[in-house]
């Protein structure tokens, strides 16, 4: 039996947090039913933040209340504070994803706070969720680089790592947010992190600004990294980090993911459906680097 890959979809939140276009409930939902048709198992549904910081985002509540139960489907919900907590626990929220930056700077652009705050706020959120039964997630954002600030040394990623591991962080996700990484930067990550916590407790989440996604997945998968974020026809971006584009698309990433023999269990052809529906609700052409190959093959198939 092949090995498997997780993709974990963020289009309905790190996508469309972004848009200039608020996508509305219903909306959200008719997309989320087109991925889980595609076949995707993992989600991030929405995110409990600020309204005023995040208007895309108001509609966590309702969406949380909406959503399918009876497809064995896991869902998840960024919080950025206990604020965030408490709103996402009240929803039903079964796993938080908390947030904090490599950087000073970063962080008090993303969620207003020094990196020492977001330390501590991240810290109890995290401890908080482990004596109330919540998996806990950790993002750890502009891993490679800041935009403000540059490089970040490995010993800092290493660090906060610890930090939040201590705290009882069931899992790290490694955020490329702004798509910096280069290959041996973010293999030196990946290996020290799997080698001391175990793979299996790591995720990547990659930018695709700079067309390195699929390259820095390989790295990861090359460090025994087997779960990726993306987002559906490579929607997003965060609007407090300047320059970054999209996530790796998520069709890039089950294309290449199938192409190297791992199980994903998701259908190339759902998710056009699902990037077709994407399109429809943003007003943006959407679509993986994938997009034009399997445009041509559709044709060629449907002459024969
Ligand atoms: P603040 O203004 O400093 O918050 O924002 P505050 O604690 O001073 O409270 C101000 C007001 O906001 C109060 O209401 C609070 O109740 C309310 P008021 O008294 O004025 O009526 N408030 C909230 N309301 C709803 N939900 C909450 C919440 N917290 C406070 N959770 C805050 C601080 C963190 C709230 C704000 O900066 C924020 O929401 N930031 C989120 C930014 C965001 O969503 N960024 C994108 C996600 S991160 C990302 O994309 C990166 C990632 O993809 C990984 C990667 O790519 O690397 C994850
Ligand atoms: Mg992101």
């Amino acid at each position: 039996m092949s090995e498997v890959i997780t993709v974990h979809e963020v289009g309905l939140r790190d996508g469309l947090q972004n848009q200039p276009r608020v996508v509305p409930t219903e909306g959200k939902l008719r997309l989320l039913d087109a991925l889980l048709d595609a076949g995707l198992q993992s989600i991030e549904a929405a995110s409990f933040v600020s309204p005023k910081a995040v208007p895309q985002m108001a509609d966590a509540a309702e969406i949380f209340a909406n959503l399918p139960q009876d497809r064995g489907v896991g869902y998840e919900a960024l919080v950025p504070n206990e604020k965030g907590y408490e709103r996402a626990v009240d929803a039903g929220v079964t796993t938080v994803a908390l947030v904090l930056a490599a950087t000073d700077t970063f962080n008090r652009r993303n969620i207003n706070m020094s990196l020492d705050e977001a330390i501590r706020v991240n810290e109890a959120v995290i401890r908080r969720a482990k004596a109330d039964g919540i998996r806990a997630r950790s993002y750890l954002s502009v891993v490679a680089a800041c935009p403000y600030e540059g490089v970040v040394p490995p010993e800092t990623v290493f660090d906060l790592a610890a930090r939040m591991f201590d705290a009882g962080a069931d899992e790290l996700a490694l955020g490329d947010s702004t798509g910096a990484g280069s290959p041996p930067q973010m293999a030196h990550l990946f290996e020290t992190l799997a080698h001391r916590y175990g793979p299996e407790r790591l995720a990547g989440h990659f930018h695709d600004t700079r067309a390195m996604g699929l390259t820095l997945t390989w790295v990861a998968i090359e460090c025994g990294i087997r779960k990726f974020d993306s987002s559906i026809g490579g929607l997003g971006g965060c609007p407090f980090a300047p320059g970054a584009t999209g996530n790796l698309a998520t069709e890039d990433l089950v294309f290449m993911a199938t192409e190297a023999g791992f199980e994903t269990g998701i259908d190339v052809g759902g998710l056009r459906r699902a990037v077709a529906v994407a399109e429809e609700l943003t007003g943006q052409t959407l679509g993986g680097r994938i997009t034009p190959f399997l445009d041509s093959r559709e044709k060629r198939r449907a002459a024969n």
